[in-house]
């Protein structure tokens, strides 16, 4: 079992590199089989959600030839045979549910495994179901499977999203592309993701309006084209890097991002004290190592990810006073607070806010990644931790963030990965 060492203490300086979106490059994934031609996507990260990904997308006959080495990756989806997401692929990662709208509209028919729940709450699917519904889907539920079938085609219609969820607001976008008529999506997420979504739907000829608002139009094609595209680079990785030199102090150039998807974490880390420069495509962080303390709450963008909110938890352990964090969007997503009490936090869980009391003094211990950002937070901790952290099944940490220990060390955190011998476990 491996596991991720870290020694803290050190300041960091020099410069990171951004790779590809994660949560960009799942939907593009599932929306390049709607299409028979070849789509070739770039800045492709290595990521464990990505080959788990490639693997749903070949179950479906659809052909892949991922290159790790250039980061880029072909499907070409001429001949789908199977609109079937059995338990053993989808049970991977939650991003499988997206694979229902465009099998959907390409095969008319699909199966697939209800999700359930996960670490950070129980994420139920119903608004993808009733969007589905809206565009005319027949669902059925049972044996643990949901069943939707659209014989003669999706029809487009007028969908109201309760809440903007963004897994539901892109299986709608993808659905929706090949129906006929126009499809109307209020209340739709407006994360850069669902721009990115959007961009490469454009680039397959889509007819897509108003992405990136509360408002998405969709008219509806006959069918859709190849494309090539580059993946824009991840908002959370870059985030978790700018919380990384606030905490440790330092000087670093974090590279390849799109600092204006940076704003609510800019705006907070600015409002603690760090300076941060904005360039083109990079963002300078410069941090003393002294944060006041904050409150935060998170909300669906342009407010405070929640991807970012257990990182920020870890850095307000540092900051002198009391910080309130507040989580809107998961019910359980919390499960990093026990481990940051176990080195030395003083953080108070009441309902959905955390309580957290700084400035603590954070030794190192053995701690385990419950899930993939609490993962993210522990890391964070572990760079002002007295010692060394022994950070636990790093594979959730993997789902997310590619090279990380190359990177890490690149700007001068001492971390390595190492087994622990079963018996320790
Ligand atoms: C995506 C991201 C995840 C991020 C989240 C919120 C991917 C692969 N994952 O997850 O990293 O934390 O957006 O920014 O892109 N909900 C319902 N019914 C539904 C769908 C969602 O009640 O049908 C609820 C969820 O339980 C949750 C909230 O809506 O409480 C937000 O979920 P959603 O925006 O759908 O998140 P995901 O797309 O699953």
């Amino acid at each position: 079992m491996e596991c991720f060492k870290v020694i803290g203490g050190n300041k960091l300086n020099g410069k990171i590199n951004v790779s590809g979106a994660k949560n960009a490059i799942l939907p593009v994934m599932a929306a390049s089989i709607l299409t028979e031609n070849e789509c070739k996507i770039s800045n492709v990260p290595t990521l464990s959600d990505v080959r788990n990904m490639v693997k749903m997308v070949e179950f479906s006959g659809a052909l892949t030839e991922l290159d790790i080495d250039n980061e880029f990756l072909k499907i070409t989806a001429n001949n789908l045979t199977n609109g079937e997401v059995p338990y053993e692929l989808s049970s991977k990662l939650r991003a499988s549910f997206l694979f229902a709208g465009p099998l959907l509209a390409r095969m008319g028919k699909v199966k697939i495994c209800m999700p359930g729940g996960c670490a950070i709450g129980s994420r139920p699917i119903d608004l993808h179901l009733k969007g589905l519904d809206a565009l005319g889907a027949k669902i059925r539920k049972g044996w643990g499977f949901i069943e939707a079938s659209a014989p003669r085609g999706l029809k487009g219609g007028e969908i109201y999203l309760d809440f903007p969820s963004v897994g539901a607001t892109e299986n709608l976008l993808m659905a929706a592309c090949l129906a006929k008529g126009e499809t109307i999506i209020k209340n739709a997420a407006a994360e850069p993701e669902i721009m990115e979504l959007a961009r490469f739907l454009k680039k397959m000829g889509a007819k897509i309006y108003g992405d990136g608002t509360d408002t998405v139009i969709i008219e509806g094609v006959k069918s859709l084209s190849g494309c090539d595209f580059t993946m824009m680079p991840d908002r959370i990785e870059a985030g978790t890097f700018m919380t990384a030199v606030a905490v440790a102090g330092g000087d670093v150039e974090i590279c390849n991002v799109i600092p204006s998807h940076l704003d609510p974490v800019t705006a907070k880390l600015r409002e603690s004290g760090v300076e941060i420069k904005e360039l083109k495509n990079s963002i300078r962080v410069i941090s003393a190592g002294k944060i006041r303390a904050l409150d935060i709450k998170t909300l669906p963008y342009p407010g405070f990810p929640t991807d970012m909110q257990a990182q920020m938890t870890a850095l307000m352990t540092q900051a002198g006073g009391t910080s309130i964090i507040t989580e809107t969007i998961f019910e359980n997503r919390f499960l990093h607070i026990g481990e940051l009490t176990r080195m030395g936090a003083h953080i108070k869980v009441q309902g959905r806010t955390a309580i957290v009391e700084g400035k603590t003094r954070l030794t190192g211990a053995t701690v385990h990644a419950t899930d993939l950002r609490a993962g993210a937070a522990l890391i964070v901790a572990s760079l002002v931790a007295e010692g060394e952290t022994i950070i636990k099944e790093i594979e959730h940490i993997e789902r997310g963030y590619t090279n990380l220990e190359n990177k890490l060390t690149n700007i001068g955190v001492n971390i390595v990965r190492t087994q622990i011998s079963a018996d320790f476990q």
